[in-house]
């Protein structure tokens, strides 16, 4: 009797440890983690070296950026720090699209592309409305490549400096984003 108990018990626990060891298997290799950066895009929003330029708009009406219908092409310089001299880790380019009726907003769909550092050769996709009259404007990250494969977070954009006789516009860029 006793013997056969210890069987059964062993039968029992192991069978167990299977099923574990299959769950925690499971858990690790679908394991996120997250990851908080904090970079600067450098924006020129005058002539010469725009980087955020209208392509696209309504016949008749100005091509501004709170003008209904009109799309901008951006590719901004990121950088380490608000000094748009600091080390460059990559660029955000896309697209802007002026979709609210009354200007209060943007359409934003954008690629942060890493061409240096950790992350170089990955990227980080964000999409969303950017409401201009807030302090922090979130956008979603909806996925990624590289070392983002399946990201999932969010990002705000903060305007962090502004030199308007020179043109340059400087955003800090607040990612938060799980990954693998
Ligand atoms: C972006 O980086 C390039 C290459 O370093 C530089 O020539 C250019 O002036 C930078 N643009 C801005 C707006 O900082
Ligand atoms: C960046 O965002 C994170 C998460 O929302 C927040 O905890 C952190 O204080 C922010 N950092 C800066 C410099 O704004």
């Amino acid at each position: 009797m006793a013997p056969n108990l210890a069987k059964a018990n062993t039968q029992f626990f192991s069978s167990i440890f299977l099923v574990v060891s299959t769950i925690v298997t499971c858990l690790a290799s679908n394991q996120f983690q997250e990851t908080n950066m904090v970079i600067y895009t450098q924006g020129k929003f005058t002539s010469p070296g725009l980087t955020d330029i209208p392509v696209a708009g309504i016949a008749g009406s100005p091509w501004f950026f709170t003008t209904f219908g009109t799309i901008y092409v951006t590719d901004d310089n990121i950088t380490t720090t608000i000094d748009r001299n600091s080390d460059m880790i990559g660029h955000a380019h896309g697209i802007y699209v002026a979709s609210t009726l009354d200007g209060s907003s943007v359409y934003v769909a954008m690629s942060v592309w890493f061409t240096s550092g950790v992350y170089e050769g990955s990227t980080i996709e964000l999409q969303g409305t950017s409401i201009l009259e807030m302090e922090f404007r979130e956008v979603a990250v909806v996925s990624g490549t590289g070392k983002f494969r399946f990201a999932r977070g969010y990002a705000t954009w903060q305007t962090a400096f502004v030199d308007q006789v020179n043109g340059y516009g400087t955003d800090r860029l607040n990612i938060t984003v799980f990954h693998h």
